[in-house]
């Protein structure tokens, strides 16, 4: 049975990281999204990687959900890859504990720094910087790779005990606002209604309102569909039109469609 890799991304930067990934371990690369539907999760692959955003300095809650859904976890080798824009904090951490909560025990856990995509905060950084992070994952994803063939275990890339106890906190506190935090979407009159925010949303969370997109207080956070959009016509608050719009450019918005599931 090949290693499984399940990825969540909304942006690409962790379905980039999943796919190289896969291609190093000869694995079978899986949406979180497209398995999320299902009561429980069944699966005999003795090897499953977890690659994700950071969300709050700390784990998406789809993620979550996710990992309470797989069966089994206690006889499987389980690794984990969380991206980043800035600091990763405690989310190695938290997931740690998710999983073993489950029965399970996570082997390793690797941070990949790559361009952020938190755009209530910030735009899209310049491209040069964005190369140099493309760069240093592709050495790190052969490391990793080697890592996980030879079944390694207890490598944890956590900050420091004082970081993680900190993320730790401010998670736990922001982690259950998240869902109607999709209140502050909106399109300015540049949304041709083309309902492509529809069809990238991972969480099935966007309904069409005649033509125009309307959120249902079921949100991820991972800007899919304000990223995504072609026009720029999805905002979230007051500064979002004049900030530049980010997704990994090796990803297309086919490869975000097609991989959600829902
Ligand atoms: C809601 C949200 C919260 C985020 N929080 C953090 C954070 O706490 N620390 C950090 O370094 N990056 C943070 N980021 C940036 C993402 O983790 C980073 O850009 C990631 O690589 C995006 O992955 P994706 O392209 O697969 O969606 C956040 C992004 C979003 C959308």
């Amino acid at each position: 049975m090949k290693p499984e890799v399940y990825y969540f991304t909304g942006t690409g930067n962790s379905l980039v990281v999943a796919r190289d990934i896969v291609k190093e371990i000869d694995g079978e690369l899986i949406s979180i999204p497209s398995v999320i539907a299902k009561s429980s999760i069944k699966t005999d692959a003795k090897v499953i990687g977890i690659v994700f955003p950071v969300y709050i300095w700390g784990i998406p809650l789809i993620v979550q959900r996710f990992v309470k859904k797989i069966e089994n976890l206690n006889d499987k080798y389980i690794f984990a890859v969380v991206t980043y824009g800035g600091m990763a904090g405690g989310t190695i951490n938290i997931l740690e504990k998710v999983i073993e909560t489950c029965g399970g025990k996570l082997s390793a856990g690797f941070k990949v720094n790559m361009p952020g995509n938190y755009i209530p905060m910030y735009g899209a950084i310049e491209e040069k910087k964005q190369q140099r992070m493309f760069e240093k994952w592709r050495k790190k994803v052969k490391i990793i790779a080697e890592h996980v063939k030879s079944n390694k275990q207890d490598k944890k890339e956590n900050d420091n005990m004082l970081i993680n106890f900190l993320s730790g906190l401010i998670y736990n506190s922001s982690a259950k606002h998240i869902r109607e935090m999709d209140k502050r979407f909106w399109t300015d009159g540049k949304c041709i209604k083309c309902g492509i925010c529809q069809k990238v949303c991972p969480a099935n969370n966007i309904d069409m309102t005649d033509g125009k997109p309307s959120w249902k207080g079921n949100c991820e956070q991972c800007f899919a569909c304000l990223q995504w959009c072609p026009e720029q016509a999805v905002q979230f608050g007051k500064n979002t039109s004049v900030r530049k719009r980010y997704h990994h450019p090796d990803v297309n918005v086919t490869d975000i469609v097609k991989k959600t599931g829902v």
